[in-house]
């Protein structure tokens, strides 16, 4: 059973991110998506509404789990047995904080393995980051989340 996790903040789970777990779910017999507890101060989803946001995302993919974990990656990857983590890379600006990463947490964990994947072009430019802005501010997002995210993220919004 080849299971992989798939850390990260997910505030808010994008399409680039949606079509890293498809791409995976393709290689993997089961993909755990992991959400990362306390990463920022304010973010816009709890950590439950996270959770619940990408499993609906995903609802269709019956080798997706949506998990959340706290402390170190390492760790979470040892206690679900997985082989590897999963990290998602758009453009070089994002490969020298990646490489950080996979080198740490190897250095942390021998055996710790990080599988690269890339988003089709048209994610590449996406990120959780750029999308709250551009909602808040009041722009068109929806062409980069998932429908059920775009109406999530417009009820807080509205709050
Ligand atoms: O989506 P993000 O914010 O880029 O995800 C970063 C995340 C959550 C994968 C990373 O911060 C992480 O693994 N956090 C858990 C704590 C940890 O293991 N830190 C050491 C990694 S070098």
């Amino acid at each position: 059973m080849k299971r992989v996790i798939y850390p990260g903040s997910f505030d808010p789970f994008t399409n680039g991110h949606e079509d890293l777990v498809r791409r995976a779910a393709v290689l993997f017999d089961e993909v755990l998506v992991a959400v990362a507890v306390n990463q920022e101060k304010t973010p816009m989803f709890t950590i439950e509404e996270r959770v619940r946001l990408i499993a609906e995302c995903c609802a269709d993919l019956k080798q997706v789990r949506v998990i959340s974990f706290q402390g170190l990656l390492v760790d979470a990857v040892r206690e679900y047995d997985a082989g590897a983590a999963l990290r998602g890379v758009r453009a070089f600006s994002d490969f020298e904080y990646e490489l950080q990463m996979a080198f740490m947490n190897r250095s942390l964990q021998p055996g710790y393995e990080t599988v690269f994947l890339m988003p089709k072009v048209e994610n590449s430019f996406v990120s959780s980051r750029v999308v709250k802005e551009v909602a808040t501010l009041g722009g068109d997002f929806s062409a980069y989340v998932p429908e059920t995210v775009r109406r999530a993220i417009l009820e807080k919004l509205r709050k």
